[in-house]
């Protein structure tokens, strides 16, 4: 719209400039005409007749011109007038204008052509010169000129208000019209946008409407090309999911067939053992290595295939479990375990129930509290808690160890992730496994886990007994069955 009414202005501005201009040509031919005439055409206005007497000069030319003025100031200084109005001569200017008179006399007699406001007359186009002697003043109104532009202004302002009225309503309808389809397309692409597309199983269902995909049209490519994305994204996002689930479908594979020849390895690593107690002694303790570092293999395929299978399907049989009994039973295991660790316990008196995996939710509670028994030197106080707030039972292991090495705080519950450290390393249990599987298992419970690690910095106390000072905490929490 601004750019039609800076157009409509601009055309309005050149159209009136230039009819301007034609008008005020013609006037200033007739100027001439005129001026030609008023020497050449005795009568009044001229030096050749008695004022108030003979042809008007020009009229017979000038025709219908309206109160033009000619006036003569002859070599002996005496001065004629007279204004020709429809034809009809009226020399009595003089009398009757003495000011516009004036004005007209005052005009240079250089020939050129001049613009004057006339006093009671208005404005008129003179042109003074002189011949023989005698200074020939000719003065053609130019209220006609003035009358027909701003007509045309009126006509101009009138049209464009109408032209911008009707072109705004009708451009507003059409644009409205034409981008209505964007608005349906905007809508589906919206909802491709609010699909969870990150992992598992995908599928698009969503596509524009043939209507709005048909090429032809502007919309519709837009629509057919947004489907055709659509469904290339499908299709990768299929190929991922099959490439995932092969290599999941792998993993599984490969832990369960490692299974059975680990044991056989274990089997036979401790039936040389117990055999041999006339072997030397290198040969005993690279068996003993044998079997232990077998041992840590088959926890570590064990833990593989666990969680391979909670990737593959994260659907337990869930059955009322008594939360309570079972952290005892868990805080019992790790007091026999670690006997270097001080374990306190703190539960209600009522049983708390959840639907849980029994022995899922042991594994869970099992690996924090050996966390906290393999990462943390001995002495270190482990406070064990079961609680209810809010239709969830919380279990809180909270331990004043040295904390989680910073190396490892933000991805301790991914896979393998565990610090390199020399106590870690030289722990045959570590696999790195344990926190993932806490979390996996916790989600599939419809829980949640969380962890805080307070390290003890280089101007901290040494480990105290509070926990919470420092140290690792970490939460379960699982909706109440
Ligand atoms: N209570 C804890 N105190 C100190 N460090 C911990 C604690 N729990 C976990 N960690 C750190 O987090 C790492 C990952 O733990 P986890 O996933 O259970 O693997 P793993 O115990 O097999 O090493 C551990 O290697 C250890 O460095
Ligand atoms: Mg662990």
């Amino acid at each position: 719209m601004a750019i039609v009414i800076v157009v409509a202005i601009a055309l309005a501005g050149a159209t009136t400039l230039g009819t301007r201009h034609i008008l005020s040509s013609q006037l200033d031919r007739q100027l001439d005409t005129a001026s030609a005439r008023q020497a050449t055409h005795p009568g009044t206005g001229t030096c050749a007749s008695i004022p108030g007497r003979g042809p008007a000069p020009g009229s017979d030319v000038l025709g219908n011109l309206l109160s033009s003025i000619f006036v003569a100031r002859c070599a002996n200084g005496q001065v004629s007038a007279s204004m020709v109005a429809e034809g009809e001569v009226n020399s009595t200017v003089t009398t009757t204008y003495p000011e516009a008179l004036g004005e007209l006399l005052a005009v240079p007699a250089d020939g050129h052509r001049r613009d004057v406001d006339l006093t009671g007359l208005g404005a008129y186009r003179v042109l003074s010169q002189v011949r023989d002697g005698t200074v020939y003043v000719v003065a053609l109104p130019m209220e006609s000129v003035n009358h027909a532009v701003n007509a045309l202004l009126v006509l101009e302002a009138g049209l464009t208000v109408l032209a911008l009225t009707t072109a705004g309503v009708v451009c507003r309808r059409v644009i409205v019209t034409s981008i209505k389809p964007l608005n349906r397309l905007a809508a589906t692409a919206n909802q491709v946008s609010e699909l969870d597309l990150d992992s598992g199983e995908v599928n698009l269902p969503v596509r524009v409407p043939p209507t709005l995909s048909d090429p032809a049209t502007e919309v519709g490519q837009v629509g057919y090309a947004f489907n055709h994305m659509l469904n290339n994204v499908e299709g990768a996002l299929e190929a991922r999911q099959r490439s995932e689930t092969k290599v999941r479908q792998f993993v599984a594979d490969a832990s369960h067939e490692l299974r059975n020849p680990l044991a056989s390895i274990r089997g036979y690593a401790e039936l040389t053992h117990r055999a041999a107690h006339d072997t030397p002694e290198p040969v005993r303790h690279a068996i003993d290595r044998i079997e232990a570092q077998a041992t840590r293999m088959s926890s570590l395929v064990e833990d593989m295939l666990l969680l391979a299978r909670l990737d593959n399907d994260q659907t337990f049989d869930l059955v009322p479990t008594d939360l309570v009994e079972l952290v005892l039973n868990a805080v019992s295991d790790s007091r026999a375990a670690g006997t270097d660790h001080t374990w306190t316990l703190d539960l209600p008196d009522d049983p708390v129930t959840v639907a849980a995996d029994p022995d899922r939710l042991t594994q869970v509670i099992t690996n924090v509290l050996s966390n906290a028994r393999k990462h943390t030197p001995p002495g270190t106080l482990v406070a064990t808690s079961v609680s209810i707030a809010d239709g969830l039972a919380t279990v809180r292991i909270a331990d004043t160890g040295p904390g989680i090495p910073e190396s490892v705080r933000d991805t301790v519950f991914e896979r393998f992730a565990r610090a390199d450290t020399a106590r870690t390393a030289s722990k045959e249990g570590s696999t790195g496994l344990g926190l993932s599987i806490v979390a996996a298992v916790m989600e599939a419970h419809q829980g949640s886990v969380h962890l805080d690690s307070r390290p003890v910095g280089p101007g901290s106390e040494p480990a105290g007994d509070q926990p919470g000072q420092h140290g690792t905490t970490v939460v379960l929490t699982l909706p109440l069955a």
